[in-house]
């Protein structure tokens, strides 16, 4: 059963392509987030101004809510060079080739800055404050420094949360943008975007069902959008009715409230087998025949976000709100 689900939210490598045809290209471009929008194009239009780099820019969000978007977006709007990079990959010796041959004002891009090696992080600080890196040359008594002034440049960070960084990297972030998960309407929009994007028509009814099962996240939305675009092409004439996304959806086994078939097993394993909970993680695993790290970061955080579970110092268990999803009885009107 340890295979990926459809809706986990990091992206799949399979998806890497559409994504790019998909991605806004510009702030108009760019669905909801409104007084992101608002700060960053102040900050980019008086950057352009002065002719100057743009702050070091920190995008905090869960995956699939467009800070790999907004950084391009940055890019675009400043119309300069990008390099992308893994934080996890990083090293040394990449960083120093990096800074180095930089050009002015270009935006480097690292994904998953937190997850950065300390060796990695701590050559940044000098490069982030004073446009400065410091290279050590020999060893022992022999040893100096040599100091390389660098082209301004702009550095955006992607992190899932502010508190996994370093506060002294924290720190050396003019600006820190925190991305919401987007309602329903916002959505729905995305969905159309999309399908225009994919050359498919779409009735609004069928971008809103779809809209409702995408987790407030824009990637699922799409992925959704692309599966559905499937059976409209297979089983239909290939425009999407609300009829045919409720169908795909059923073959997909989304329900309304966007749960798959793993998240509803969950949910009856913490009933039928543990009494409601509390159960341990590692138990819980154990008896879905998932790894304990899939089940808190892939299951979980949209299920808590519901209320459908509860995270407790014993465990997990299940609430009011989960059991009446999977239709079982409350544990309290059971005893009658
Ligand atoms: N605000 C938005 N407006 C329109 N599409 C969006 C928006 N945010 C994300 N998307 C879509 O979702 C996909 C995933 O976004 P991405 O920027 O890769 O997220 P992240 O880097 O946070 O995981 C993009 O390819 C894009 O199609
Ligand atoms: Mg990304």
């Amino acid at each position: 059963m340890s295979s990926t689900p459809f809706l986990a939210p990091s992206i799949r490598e399979d998806e890497e392509a559409v994504e790019q045809t998909l991605r806004p290209r510009s702030l108009d471009d760019f669905v909801g987030q409104e007084r992101v929008k608002e700060q960053l194009g102040i900050a980019l239009t008086a950057a352009k101004a002065r002719g100057e780099a743009l702050d070091h820019v920190l995008l905090v969000g869960p995956p699939g809510l467009g800070k790999t978007s907004l950084a391009h977006i940055v890019r675009e709007e400043l119309g300069v060079g990008i390099r992308t990079v893994a934080g996890p990959a990083l090293e040394r010796k990449d960083i120093a080739a990096i800074l180095s041959s930089v050009e002015a004002r270009d935006v480097i891009f690292v994904d998953e800055i937190h997850r950065m090696s300390r060796a990695a992080e701590e050559i940044l600080y000098p490069a982030l404050e004073d446009f400065r890196l410091d290279i050590v040359m020999g060893q022992g008594v022999a040893a100096r420094t040599i100091t390389l002034d660098l082209e301004p440049f702009t550095l955006v960070g992607a992190t899932t949360r502010t508190g996994l960084l370093t506060s002294p990297l924290r720190d050396r972030f003019g600006m820190t943008f925190r991305l919401d998960y987007y309602d329903a309407g916002q959505l729905a929009q995305i969905v159309k975007r999309s399908a225009r994007i994919l050359g498919v028509s779409i009735v609004d009814d069928a971008a809103e069902e779809i809209a409702g099962r995408s987790r407030g996240t824009p990637r699922i939305a799409n992925r959704i959008l692309r599966r559905v675009r499937d059976v409209a092409q297979v089983r239909h004439e290939g425009s999407i009715s609300t009829a045919i996304a409720q169908e795909a959806l059923e073959l997909l086994e989304v329900d309304e409230a966007g749960l798959e078939r793993i998240d509803r097993a969950l949910l009856r394993t913490i009933v039928e087998k543990f009494d409601g909970g509390p159960v341990g993680l590692t138990t819980l695993a154990a008896s879905l025949g998932e790894e304990p790290d899939t089940i808190e970061d892939v299951y979980e955080p949209f299920m808590l976000q519901l209320g459908f579970i509860q995270r407790t110092p014993r465990g997990r268990t299940i609430t009011r709100l989960g059991r009446a999803h999977i239709g079982a009885a409350s544990a309290d009107t059971k005893l009658f």
